[in-house]
């Protein structure tokens, strides 16, 4: 969900917007346009890739106009290239918008919009919009800011959005509703709009955070006026920044690890917008529904990943398994592409991959594809090369990741893979519609819980202080949160440096026990759950050789808490659902260790973000 810049004022305006689109460049995005008002016209630009190609396409022009708006792309529906850049224009090119989120409702839209006799150029959710606000402006004979006011009321997502008509040369309409939005307030009738405050700072520090469902009209003779969506007038709460630049692209965290993991609330949301629906009951997951059929009656599903994700797909397979009954075997993927692994072709094979270019995983579907079995992917990035050579799969819709440490991607990757799980066992009647209809309300809520986690972030910060000067570091967990384990370790070796190893709880007595001293920190998840009672054994084992014990507990837990030397409370959730909760303190805990060992958190030596070469 990437970046938004407009302007409107008496200067010219593409300069400040392109100069606002670099600078939310650190976003991650795959394209980027602009659309400048100028004497009753509009001119487009957009371009796939860098905004320096955008720059280089408009060079060859002359653009003028104080008046404009302008985008950086993070695709989420249509690959990334020109045509599906925004801005996104009406038929008759007389209204421009460029959106940031995802309109889960555009395809029914689109549908009634055809039927009347719309014609689409791009294949996103977001010339949705702008055919649909061209439309009620005709039909009702309002002008674009009201027609776009109505449309937003029979939209479902989330958005940000500016839009521009060379019709209303002195006006901006901007609009948000979960996606996030800023208007600068500057001098002389001058506006700036823009997704977070960095492009605006160096021309007026007096900013609005605009607020869900409301609707900012600028005009640069009238002012900026703000309504909710239901038209009732709104007072601007006009704030002065603070932040410096650095800090605002952070979003005013310290590093963009920090960001990411603050961000899961919103991530793990987005991840099953559209695609679940407690109170109906329902799980739509559009990207596979004509494969469920296949993994249902496969052999097997085979799951291959490398790092982080492959610790989400061995998550994926204690729920696969435990809910659906279905047969999952989990590969690293640099080992399955080279070890001449039997492969039948009612197999079906699922990468995960937050980048979608990982060498190994790219490597190994294309040997699964090669034998004749369905492949699917697990994507953060749409159009990512692993995407593109899948038979179907989902987008996790996590937003950019910037951290070479992957935090909000894994929780996604969870998130499709608790929801493939719960939709195949309700198709197989492997539970019961109780159960289906309970895992469906828990899952809803886990953005919630995850925020009273993250609440508890300062507590974290607090215990981290005691375990940064450690040399070595044990994880354990049982069961579906044993790859959590897994995964607290990577991200402590991978940003602190320190080296870590995670376990399945009872395979302790099998030889590290061996390590257990005084100087040992042991992470456990110890949760409420089947495996309880052997994990509190296994902690007792572990006191009894003066190890240290960091226990991730249900919120009440005083049996464990007695015994351990701290404790971190998540909030009580069913056992599927763990990994999503659990694995967040672990994050904290390694960001606040390697931050206090003065690592470098979001680029760590020897680490690339993505590994696309062997
Ligand atoms: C995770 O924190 C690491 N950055 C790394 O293990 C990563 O998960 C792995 O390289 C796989 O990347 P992918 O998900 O983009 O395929
Ligand atoms: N959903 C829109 C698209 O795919 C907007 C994506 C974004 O937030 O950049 O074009």
């Amino acid at each position: 969900m990437c970046g938004i810049v407009a302007y409107i004022g008496h200067k010219e305006a593409y300069p400040i917007i392109i100069k606002g689109l670099k600078r939310l460049e650190y976003r991650g995005y795959d394209s980027a346009g602009i659309a400048i008002s100028n004497n009753g016209a509009l001119s487009v630009y957009k371009k796939q890739g860098k905004v320096s190609n955008l720059e280089a396409l408009i060079a060859q022009e002359s653009v003028q106009g104080t008046a404009g708006i302008g985008h950086t792309r993070w695709a989420t529906h249509g690959e990334p290239n020109d045509i599906n850049a925004h801005p996104h224009y009406s038929s008759d090119g007389k209204i421009a918008l460029i959106h940031n989120g995802i309109i889960e409702n555009y395809d029914a839209i689109k549908k009634e919009l055809i039927n009347k006799g719309y014609s689409f150029r791009s294949e996103t959710d977001t010339e949705v919009l702008v055919h649909l606000v061209d439309d009620i402006s005709k039909v009702e004979g309002v002008w674009y800011g009201e027609a776009l006011r109505i449309a937003l009321n029979h939209v479902v997502g989330a958005y940000a959005i500016v839009a521009i008509s060379p019709d209303f040369p002195d006006r901006l309409v901007a609009a948000r509703k979960s996606s996030p939005l800023v208007v600068g307030i500057g001098e002389n009738g001058e506006y700036f709009c823009a997704s977070d405050a960095s492009p605006i700072v160096e021309y007026t520090k007096n900013v609005v955070y605009m607020e869900d469902e409301e609707i900012a009209v600028i005009d640069r003779k009238e002012g900026l006026k703000l309504y909710n969506i239901g038209d009732q007038p709104k007072t601007p709460y006009i704030q002065k920044l603070e932040l410096e630049l650095e800090a605002l692209e952070k979003g005013g965290y310290e590093h963009f690890m920090l960001k990411e993991i603050h961000e899961q609330p919103r991530s793990i949301h987005d991840c099953f917008r559209g695609r679940l629906n407690a109170e109906k009951g329902w799980i739509s997951l559009g990207g596979i529904r004509d494969y469920e059929q296949k993994m249902i009656q496969a052999n097997r599903l085979i799951i291959v990943a490398c790092g982080t994700s492959w610790h989400a797909g061995l998550v994926g397979e204690y729920l696969l398994e435990d809910l659906a009954r279905i047969n999952v075997e989990v590969e690293y993927a640099s080992e399955f592409r080279y070890r001449n692994p039997i492969i039948h072709e009612n197999d079906v094979v699922i990468a995960i991959s937050q980048s979608g270019e990982t060498a190994d995983t790219l490597a190994a579907l294309e040997l699964a594809k090669s034998k004749g079995a369905t492949i699917l992917g697990i994507c953060n990035v749409v159009g990512s090369s692993i995407s593109r050579i899948t038979d179907a799969g989902y987008y996790t819709h996590a937003g950019p990741e910037i951290g070479v440490a992957s935090t909000k991607a894994f929780t996604a990757q969870v998130t499709i893979l608790t929801l493939m799980a719960l939709q195949l066992a309700h198709k197989k009647g492997t539970i019961s519609q109780s159960r289906f209809h309970e895992l469906l309300s828990e899952l809803e809520a886990i953005p919630e819980k995850v925020k009273q986690i993250l609440a508890k972030n300062d507590h974290v910060e607090s215990i981290s202080k005691a375990y940064k000067d450690a040399s070595n570091a044990l994880y354990l967990g049982r069961g579906s949160s044993f790859p959590v384990a897994l995964e607290g370790a990577l991200k402590l070796k991978e940003i602190s440096y320190i080296h870590a190893e995670g376990y399945p709880a009872a395979e302790m007595k099998h030889g590290p026990i061996a390590l257990i001293d005084e100087n040992m920190p042991v992470f456990v998840i110890a949760t409420q759950g089947n495996s309880y009672e052997k994990v509190v054994s296994n902690i007792q084992e572990v006191k009894a050789r003066k190890g240290k014990i960091i226990a991730i507990v249900t919120e009440g837990d005083t049996h464990v808490k007695a015994m351990a030397d701290h404790v971190i409370e998540i909030p009580a959730a069913d056992e599927v659902l763990v990994p999503l909760l659990a694995t967040v303190p672990l994050q904290l805990l390694s960001y606040f260790i390697a931050v206090m060992r003065g690592c470098n958190v979001d680029q760590p030596r020897n680490l690339a973000k993505s590994v696309t070469v062997e």
